[in-house]
């Protein structure tokens, strides 16, 4: 994998290729609380949802693949919350620590910030300390921990928020 990375919107054509990243960091960690691979048809159905919703879905690819994508969506359901998304970024195993998180993630604070949102959470698995420390250095701060509120394929899994203040510094 060595030519330009390109950020744009996911379409329906991508559907295959997200799915192979979420079932990949599905089989591989305990970064998503999901046992065992889904169908396409479940992050066809997702990607439904996220339009309908208008949220943003973002794909980064390389040379004609694409090897991760980036997610916002309500961070909770009343409508209090409007100001704050959660957010998900996943790559495949060949496209990690080459700079393609951070480009995916700087696209998705924009488009974040072009709705109108504030607040951007980052909800991580306990064990995932490449990840928090990803967010670490992009401006988000821990704000909770909250031990044991999962279960990965039997045992406890511990839950870590991180938010960033979208009009506040990146890094
Ligand atoms: C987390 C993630 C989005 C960060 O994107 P990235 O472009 O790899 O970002 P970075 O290069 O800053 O690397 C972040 C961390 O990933 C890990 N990492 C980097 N390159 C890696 C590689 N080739 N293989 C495995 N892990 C790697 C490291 O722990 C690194 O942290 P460190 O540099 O402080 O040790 C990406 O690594 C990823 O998709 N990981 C798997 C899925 C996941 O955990 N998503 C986040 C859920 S909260």
């Amino acid at each position: 994998m060595s030519g330009a990375v390109e950020i744009r919107d996911a379409t329906d054509d991508d559907v295959a290729a997200i799915t192979a990243v979420y079932n990949h960091v599905i089989d591989e960690s305990d970064a998503i609380w999901i046992d065992d691979p889904l169908p396409e048809a479940d992050r066809r159905a997702w990607l439904a949802r996220q339009r309908a919703a208008g949220m943003p879905t973002l794909v980064a690819e390389v040379d004609g693949t694409v090897v991760g994508y980036s997610a916002c969506f309500a961070f909770r359901d009343k409508p209090g919350y409007w100001p704050t998304v959660e957010h998900t970024i996943l790559l495949g195993p060949g496209a990690r620590g080459r700079g393609i998180g951070q480009r995916l993630l700087d696209a998705l604070v924009d488009r974040a910030v072009a709705l109108g949102k504030q607040v951007m959470v980052a909800g991580c698995d306990g064990g995932n300390e490449g990840a928090i420390r990803f967010h670490e250095r992009n401006g988000f701060r821990r704000v909770a921990e909250m031990p044991a509120v999962g279960r990965k394929r039997g045992h406890p899994v511990d839950l870590v928020l991180l938010q960033r203040e979208l009009d506040g510094p990146s890094r």
